[in-house]
């Protein structure tokens, strides 16, 4: 008699309403993963099974974590990612970045499948001369949202038994291109305001390397692959683009890319007394996320900008 195939156990994700979490999900349904999704606001565009949660609610968070039927695996994105909301509540961004990821962390433990964090280029200082952090180099964040995204790093990883790295810290670049609500990516209100005739000052001494959504969004597949096959992994690795640009370069790549004039486009330094402060030069090495997923960051190109 043949044994009864068994029912795929969905994926727990969080954040799936927002920029990341969407083009997540959306891959994780075309290629047959079952979803379970935590958070304030549903889904529409995956079909999945939703559970209403505030993860800023951390006493409540165990209550609604017992419950949840059994799952492959754990992705937190849910985030308070904005630094001036970081800076103005940290009371808000603890809770939500670093308290929230505890409990999910140890949910995950408890349930002995594998927890991936999404975490932040932002946890990095920007000191380094020519950027491009490694996993190797020490984060020393500069504002609040950093450092509640460390937090939750360090939350995360203390729940992983050393013995079956079970948890992955995927820090991520900045991400552009479309979101699945067509207004969520910074390249997005980028071309909005372009297309609206409206100006953009942008850095030209804070550099990043920018990451397409689209790969970011590959890139989690690939590692929620070999963590459920129990492949050893670092418990860090830098999702980011191929390479180091300004804000004002990167500007110029996505207007060009999406076949509009730059006109609308002002470089400008930085101003040195911003509250939050923000770190110059956060650039990450995709080099050993690309080696160890076989993962391949793309340049700006129109498909990475707007799709096509
Ligand atoms: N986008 C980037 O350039 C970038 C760069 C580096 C790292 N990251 C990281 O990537 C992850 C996703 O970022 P994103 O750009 O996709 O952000 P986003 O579009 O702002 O989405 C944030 C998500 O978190 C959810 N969330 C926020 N507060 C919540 C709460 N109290 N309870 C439940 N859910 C809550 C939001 O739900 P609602 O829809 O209900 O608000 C939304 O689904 C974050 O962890 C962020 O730190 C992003």
């Amino acid at each position: 008699m043949s044994a009864q195939p068994q029912p795929r156990r969905p994926v727990l994700l969080t954040g799936a309403s927002g920029f990341v979490g969407g083009r997540l999900a959306a891959l994780l349904h075309a290629r047959g993963d079952a979803l379970l999704t935590l958070g304030r606001t549903p889904t529409h565009l995956t079909p999945s099974a939703h559970f209403p949660c505030d993860l800023a609610d951390t006493p409540a968070l165990p209550r609604t974590l017992a419950p949840l039927p059994d799952v492959h695996a754990v992705i937190h994105l849910a985030a308070l990612p904005d630094l001036a909301a970081c800076h103005a509540q940290p009371a808000l961004a603890r809770a939500v970045n670093t308290h929230a990821t505890e409990a999910l962390a140890a949910f995950a433990a408890h349930r002995a499948v594998p927890f991936l964090f999404i975490s932040t280029d932002q946890v990095f200082d920007g000191a380094k001369p020519q950027g491009l952090y490694t996993e190797a180099d020490a984060p020393r964040p500069l504002h609040e949202y950093g450092r509640s995204k460390l937090a939750g790093e360090h939350a995360a990883l203390a729940t992983s038994p050393s013995a079956a790295p079970r948890t992955l810290v995927l820090r991520l670049a900045l991400v552009y291109g479309p979101s699945p609500r067509g207004d969520r990516s910074c390249s997005e209100r980028l071309l909005a305001a372009l297309r609206a005739g409206t100006s953009s000052t942008l850095y030209t001494d804070e550099h990043r390397s920018p990451v397409a959504a689209t790969d970011v969004a590959h890139a989690i597949s690939l590692a929620l692959d070999q963590l459920v096959l129990g492949r050893p992994l670092p418990h860090i690795l830098h999702l980011a683009g191929p390479h180091r640009l300004s804000r004002f370069e990167l500007g110029l790549a996505i207007a060009r890319a999406a076949n509009l004039p730059a006109t609308g486009l002002h470089p400008a330094p930085q101003p040195t007394n911003a509250i939050p402060p923000r770190p110059r030069d956060v650039s990450m090495s995709p080099a050993l996320a690309s080696t160890i997923l076989g993962w391949h960051p793309q340049a700006v190109s129109p498909a990475t900008v707007v799709g096509t």
